[in-house]
């Protein structure tokens, strides 16, 4: 018989959903929100009203392009949390009412687990790229950084993480100090393709152990551009490839310090990494020279899959229904938990 999935997130600013069918992906939807562009940053109450317009259409269409009617699935899963609350209820209360109409498990899934999962979406039958365990993953987003050894699909176990700002946050509010727009990520990504990365320093963070800070370096480029603006009111203007290649460095040279770090402390030489961060060229290529220099193993995900995505909530669920691992309609949604 048939194991079909359907993947429901909804925890921040995209609505999506996917299904997978025996382990491999049918479709994948998302439906992003531009309406925070304006804002220079997602606004919780515009999220949840947008949420509350896509979802249907969404799940309806990720259903029509996997062929598959809803009386197929096997079980619903999708994310509990964490994320914004507001967000998070219009995917939590829409997946348990079908799973319930249905008559099918519900599975709740952690929005960071599903993340680190992202690894083992498979497209195709002859997709074996997925990393072995154990394995590290740098999980890097506009919420966390964190560096998790995974043991298993249910036993990860974070090693370091930030205790300030995530990488993401930084690089947004950088980029809006800058006047670059939002989200800043994919613009600092592109300028950083033209500019000097040593053509600037910030500050970096010393922080023991294998957590993270970024709350100094976004201090640090703050005061610094204040004084260049003094002498030239049009300094970000003339300067801003060479400033985003200067963060991005900067950014990618704290994470991968600790990731090292990580390496030698655990001798776990597979190293994946994940979240909307990992979509950034700079950290891609330092995996791709710390896989040259140093032999690891590593494992970076397609684009589509690194910011949030259903997909790997509909994975992350075929893992829990293998194991029968469903969840009651009582529980719900929670804003705030790291991976356990
Ligand atoms: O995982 P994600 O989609 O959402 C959560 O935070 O859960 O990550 C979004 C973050 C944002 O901070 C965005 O600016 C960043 O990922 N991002 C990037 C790139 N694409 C997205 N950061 C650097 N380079 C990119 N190409």
């Amino acid at each position: 018989m048939d194991t079909i999935i359907l993947g429901i997130e909804s925890s921040c600013d995209d609505t999506s959903a996917a299904v997978i069918k025996n382990g491999i992906l049918l479709s994948s939807v998302i439906a992003s929100q531009a309406v925070h562009e304006a804002y220079g940053g997602v606004v919780p109450e515009l999220a949840s009203r947008a949420h509350q317009q896509n979802i249907v259409p969404v799940v309806h269409e990720a259903l029509k392009r996997a062929g598959v009617q809803k009386e197929q699935l096997s079980a619903v899963a999708f994310t509990r949390g964490p994320g914004l609350m507001g967000s998070l209820l219009v995917g939590v209360s829409f997946a348990k009412g079908l799973a319930r109409s249905l008559d099918i498990p519900m599975i709740e899934v952690n929005h960071l687990q599903g993340h680190v999962l992202a690894h083992f979406i498979k497209e195709s039958e002859d997709d074996h790229n997925q990393p072995n365990y154990p394995f590290l993953c740098l999980l890097v987003s506009g919420g966390n950084s964190q560096i998790i050894r995974v043991d298993a699909y249910n036993k990860m176990e974070v090693l370091g993480q930030t205790i300030d700002d995530a990488a993401g946050e930084a690089i947004d509010k950088c980029s809006k100090v800058m006047g670059l727009g939002y989200p800043g990520g994919p613009i600092i990504d592109r300028l950083a393709r033209q500019g000097n990365p040593l053509a600037y320093t910030f500050s970096k963070p010393h922080i023991p152990g294998l957590d993270y800070s970024f709350s100094g370096l976004k201090t640090s480029f703050l005061y610094s551009l204040r004084d260049w603006l003094k002498d030239d009111p049009d300094f970000i203007e003339h300067h801003k490839e060479d400033l985003a290649a200067s963060l991005e460095k900067t950014i990618v040279d704290i994470l991968m310090d600790k990731l090292r770090k990580a390496v030698k402390a655990t001798g776990i030489k597979e190293v994946a990494v994940a979240g909307g961060v990992s979509a950034n060229n700079g950290l891609r290529n330092a995996f791709h020279e710390h896989a040259d220099k140093y032999g690891w193993k590593i494992h970076i995900p397609k684009f589509g899959y690194t910011t949030d995505n259903a997909a790997m909530i509909a994975i992350t669920g075929l893992y829990k229904y293998k194991d029968k691992d469903f969840c009651s309609i009582d529980k719900p949604a929670y804003s705030r938990v790291t991976i356990k």
